[in-house]
């Protein structure tokens, strides 16, 4: 491994630079003026990973954005192959003014590379690409069989992944999967997570009158569509932080007394947690600590509302219509299509005589709870500690990323969550950022974790004999 890792450190300001190349292309997924770019980045990504000894480099289509497939078949037939994932898509980048410096012109500030997906997720991606640039260009053969797919959907949800995985399935076979888009706990901590929530999104939509009516004519007889629609938000809570929506806990795995231990011993801050989110306090489902209610607890939110008058100064009118966006994160073993399935219902229900109640329904990605008895968890903290010098953490996230349970679910293999962000690292926020030792030592990490994957294939085919 020597030669790999002098190469990473000879290759620091090189990676950076390449990877800022990616970062210029504008690859927002939710947005269809940039769906060129969203092509553009998969190109650009397949002809680097061409470049880096790859057998096989393929750019899929989808019937929305594509994603790129690449392979490194070059160690024996009976070495474990491991497949790597990640997304090149990113987020829409508004409020534009908050930002420094422009989200698309990746600049180095503090140690940092700011811009918008430097970390969520085209910096983690190519984590592993310039980890297995440096084997390719030290001629040290890789000690794993690898796939890689990079997707460019993840950030709306992954609408395509199903047929993207049906018309692939032959070619996704792997024994392990690591996916690297998530955060690490701390500075310098290097954290597995091995849960993440799932997500059930709707928007429903709230009609009364057919047309804004003059609210000096028509107010106090007719029920307002705003009124209506806050009243049937605000029902959607007790006043002990719990959702109303009948059924919504049934398939709820409780946090078992050692999960609890497990996410109390570790070094969390809430004062600075709090500070850092600008908010006056904590809120959240009573019983809970800050990290249960966001790693291990369901919640349903609403994300965006509108309706009625919004220009300058006054105009008095009954508004014709109102409408919220709302996500509920979800937890083992509760499954969005029954989710949503509820909260629909429930939504219909609450809606006051004088208006109609409507629903669509936008995303679904499913939880995950990694099985972190297999061996591989163990092999991971040791590449991870090899990399930083310091022991590993379990952690879970409260985000989603619905690959992880669809592959797990696909393949019956475990999923490897070796995320290298920051927990303040702004991702979906104006200013996203990169740590650079991060990137650097994530280079590591991921040279580390093919080599140990490798040893450990070793040292089982040797005591089986
Ligand atoms: N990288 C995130 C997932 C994530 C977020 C992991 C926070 C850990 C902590 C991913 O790109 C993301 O933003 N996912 C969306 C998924 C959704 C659109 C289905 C999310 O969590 O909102
Ligand atoms: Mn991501
Ligand atoms: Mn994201």
């Amino acid at each position: 491994m020597q030669p790999v890792i002098a190469f990473i450190d000879e290759s620091r300001e090189r990676f950076v630079s390449e990877l800022s190349r990616w970062v210029r292309l504008p690859s927002i997924s939710s947005d269809s003026r940039h769906a060129g770019d969203v092509r553009a980045s998969a190109e650009h990504l397949a002809l680097h990973l061409g470049a880096l000894g790859a057998s096989r480099v393929e750019v899929w289509r989808t019937a929305g954005h594509p994603a790129v497939f690449a392979e490194w078949l070059q160690a024996p037939a009976d070495s474990p192959t491991l497949l790597v994932y990640g997304h090149h898509d990113v987020q829409p980048v508004d409020p534009i003014e908050a930002w420094t410096s422009p989200p698309f012109e990746p600049t180095i500030r503090d140690n940092r590379l700011w811009g918008r997906g430097v970390v969520d997720d085209k910096g983690q991606v190519y984590i592993h690409a310039k980890a297995i640039e440096s084997f390719h260009r030290t001629g040290t053969p890789l000690p794993i069989r690898l796939k890689m797919i990079v997707e460019g959907e993840e950030e709306i949800g992954s609408p395509n992944l199903d047929s993207l995985m049906h018309d692939h399935a032959g070619e996704l076979g792997t024994d392990f999967v690591c996916v690297s888009d998530t955060a690490m706990f701390g500075r310098g901590l290097p954290s597995l997570c091995v849960g993440l929530r799932g997500l059930a999104y709707l928007e429903v939509f709230v009609d009364g009158p057919a047309l804004d009516l003059h609210s000096g004519s028509f107010g106090g007889a007719l029920m307002n569509p705003v009124l209506a629609l806050a009243r049937m938000l605000a029902a959607l809570h007790d006043p002990r932080g719990r959702v109303t929506v009948p059924g919504f806990y049934d398939d709820v795995v409780p946090l078992t007394p050692l999960d609890r231990a497990a996410i109390r011993e570790l070094p969390f801050d809430e004062a600075a947690w709090l500070k850092s989110t600008g908010s006056p306090c904590v809120w959240g489902e009573e019983g809970y600590s800050t990290l249960e209610r966001i790693w291990a607890r369901p919640t349903l939110d609403c994300c965006g509302i509108s309706g009625g008058f919004q220009g300058e100064g006054a105009k008095t009118i009954i508004p014709a219509r109102a409408s919220a966006k709302i996500a509920c994160r979800l937890v083992p073993n509760q499954e969005p299509e029954d989710v949503l399935r509820k909260v629909t219902a429930y939504l219909e229900q609450l809606a006051p005589p004088g208006v109609r109640a409507r629903v669509q329904i936008h995303s679904g990605g499913r939880p995950y709870l990694a099985p972190t008895d297999h061996p591989i968890y163990e092999v991971a903290k040791r590449a991870f500690t090899r990399a930083f010098g310091k022991a590993t953490v379990f952690i879970r996230e409260g985000g989603s990323i619905p690959f992880v349970r669809t592959i797990a679910d696909a393949t019956g293999k475990p999923c490897l969550l070796m995320g290298f962000g920051q927990p303040d690292e702004n991702s979906h926020a104006p200013n996203e950022w990169l740590d650079l030792d991060n990137y650097h030592l994530g280079i590591k990490s991921a040279a580390y974790l093919y080599d140990e994957i490798g040893r450990m294939a070793h040292g089982s085919r040797g005591n089986s004999g």
